[in-house]
């Protein structure tokens, strides 16, 4: 993997992102040892720099961060000197010239994490980080932890990872690789429209070989699909029956400035992944949900808990994909390390 920002998962391609998963088996390993930490990154700096709410991803990058021995420097918005009128560009160099390495950024504007990236290219590179080969501009990369309903490639990773892991775990079915999600047909159900996750994991599936059928209400699906390698389906039974993974979204209220749904009963009964509706599961189908999860109204909370569900599995597999994607851009290279 050599592009120095990973804004879009699209930037990897099929083998980057196979070399993420790839790492992230090593990671999982690191994780499970007494002390679960490598010098990969010592003295590196990464500045978590969330503008908008955030459990799962802030949290497994700076646990990434550490168990890679990196120093983290977090940053709230809310608390910060933004409020006092300093401009985010401001604010991003300020950071930048205490010596930060890379910016794990969220924000709820599309594009955020795109502009930061170009600020530090055209930057002085008076921190740490350096201007690569001694060109002008910081050598800190930027990574996309969410930007408003345009893209979180690091969850797309995440849940990559866990499917073909789950399966292989479950099934001892070991696919060919790179394509390792060959074959799969994947159904994401709920909120396309605003979901920035929908919109990375349909590059990310497609790019490892599923098909991936999108399943929702029309008002909840983008104004336009075309270029997007999907099908789509209004009728959640009938997917839900036939499908490998079924991957709930949730609705997306806060990017919500109109009435998109009669009600949120309505919404359940008719795609929601009730306990009557996940007896037509497969056997061998996992139901997947990057959360928040808002139960009883996109899952029930019985399938959210029940055997079939993977979801504490994705959390727990954030933070080993997230070591992956922080040693790919930052580490020497150099092999990981006792
Ligand atoms: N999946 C996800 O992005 O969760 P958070 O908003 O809690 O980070």
């Amino acid at each position: 993997m050599t592009p120095r920002h990973l804004l879009s998962v699209g930037d990897l391609g099929l083998d980057g992102i196979d070399e993420v998963l790839r790492l992230a088996d090593t990671f999982v390993e690191v994780g499970r040892r007494p002390i679960p930490r490598v010098p990969a990154l010592r003295g590196k700096t990464i500045v978590s720099t969330f503008f908008e709410d955030s459990t799962r991803t802030r949290l497994s990058f700076e646990a990434a961060a550490k168990r890679l021995s990196a120093d983290v420097m977090t940053f709230t918005g809310s608390s910060s000197s933004l409020n006092k009128g300093e401009s985010l560009r401001d604010t991003v160099l300020t950071l930048e010239a205490m010596g930060a390495d890379a910016f794990v950024v969220r924000h709820s504007c599309a594009g955020v994490p795109a502009q930061v990236a170009g600020w530090l290219e055209s930057a002085g590179g008076a921190g740490g980080a350096g201007g690569a080969g001694g060109q002008p501009g910081s050598g800190a990369s930027v990574l996309n932890a969410g930007d408003g309903a345009h893209e979180h490639p690091t969850q797309a990773l995440l849940d990559c990872f866990t499917i073909s892991r789950e399966r292989e775990r479950r099934l001892g079915y070991s696919p060919a690789r790179p394509a390792v999600l060959s074959g799969l047909s994947i159904a994401i159900v709920g909120d396309i429209r605003h979901s920035r996750v929908a919109r990375s994991n349909v590059i990310a599936f497609s790019t490892l070989g599923a098909t991936v059928t999108l399943v929702a209400p029309p008002t909840l699906l983008p104004p336009s699909l075309e270029g997007w390698p999907v099908e789509v389906s209004h009728d959640i039974d009938a997917v839900v029956a036939k499908s490998d993974v079924v991957y709930l979204l949730r609705l997306q209220s806060e990017r919500m400035h109109e009435q998109f749904l009669p009600s949120l009963r309505e919404y359940t009964a008719t795609f929601g992944l009730t306990a009557e509706r996940a007896r037509l599961l497969g056997p061998s189908a996992l139901v997947m949900h990057p959360g928040p999860v808002r139960r009883g109204i996109e899952i029930a909370a019985e399938v959210a808990d029940s055997p079939v569900s993977v979801i504490t599995t994705q959390v727990a597999n954030g933070v080993a994909v997230r070591m992956a994607v922080l040693y790919l851009l930052l580490g020497s290279g150099a092999p990981v390390g006792a």
